[in-house]
């Protein structure tokens, strides 16, 4: 899909991977809505790139319709959704304070897997009502996993089971959504220099990046971006989750 001129939404657009998504879709041409939960700075980037920023938190579901119709209202019904909204808080099973409390996984999963899920639904009942474009495309959704789905460290239960999720749940709605000609797929990152790393000592971001095989460095957000871009331009591509790692296999620890 070209994405000139369609409406997008990004969440998590605030920061990271999302803010990196949402410049490189203004630039290519697309009406790029900015949905996070802190809409002071996807406000600040809105405001730079021409898009509209809208407050939203995506495990809910009232602000996430709220916020699907705000953007709807803006740009129109979104051709192209990128969810990057996510939190990755580490905590063990059983820490020195005894078992993690429920509350703490079920926030992962309510924010990664099923926020995720939560603006899936609605962009995705927005997209089936449009017409088609020449590709058969009525839209594209590209969802955000993490190698953690895969090779989840220790400390990472809440956050690999999120992740794992939104890996799995990419398949079924590709399939669901193929009679309306709209895709789904998911990127799982390595790691990328973004705020939730930028939070580590910077001995361990840069043994981190030490750690990738090649290139031996953090992954730069445009680097996501240009994979989302290049997602929504490759009507080919659909049902997949591809890992954008530099082949980094994460070890237990
Ligand atoms: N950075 C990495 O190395 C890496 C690796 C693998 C996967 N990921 C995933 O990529 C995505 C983006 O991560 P990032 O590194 O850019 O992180 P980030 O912290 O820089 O950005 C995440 C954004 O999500 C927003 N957000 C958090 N909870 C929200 C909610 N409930 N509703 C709406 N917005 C919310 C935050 O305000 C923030 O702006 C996340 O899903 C993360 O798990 C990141």
């Amino acid at each position: 899909m070209d994405v000139t001129g369609h409406a997008a939404i990004v969440t998590g657009a605030a920061s990271g991977l999302g803010a990196a998504t949402a410049r490189a879709l203004a630039a290519a041409g697309a009406k790029v809505a900015l949905l996070d939960l802190n809409a002071e700075d996807a406000g600040t980037l809105a405001d730079e790139l021409g898009g509209v920023a809208i407050g939203c938190d995506v495990a809910s579901a009232e602000s996430a319709e709220e916020a699907i119709e705000a953007a709807r209202a803006a740009h129109g019904p979104a051709r192209i959704l990128v969810s990057c909204a996510g939190i990755a808080p580490p905590k063990k099973i059983v820490g020195r304070d005894g078992p993690q409390p429920l509350d703490t996984f079920a926030r992962v999963i309510n924010i990664n897997l099923i926020g995720t899920f939560n603006v899936m639904r609605l962009a995705a009942a927005d997209m089936v009502g449009l017409d088609a474009l020449d590709t058969g495309e009525r839209g594209v959704i590209i969802n955000t996993s993490s190698i953690a789905a895969f090779e989840g460290q220790i400390g990472q239960a809440a956050y690999a089971a999120s992740k794992g999720g939104v890996a799995s749940m990419t398949l079924p709605a590709a399939r669901e959504l193929a009679k309306s000609g709209v895709r789904v797929l998911a990127i799982a990152p390595g790691i990328f220099g973004t705020p939730m790393l930028f939070g580590l000592p910077e001995d361990v971001q840069k043994s981190l990046g030490e750690g990738v095989p090649f290139p031996s460095r953090l992954g730069d957000p445009a680097e996501y971006a240009k994979l989302a871009l290049h997602m929504i331009d490759n009507v080919m591509l659909n049902g997949e989750v591809v890992r954008l790692d530099g082949a980094l296999r994460m070890q237990p620890i």
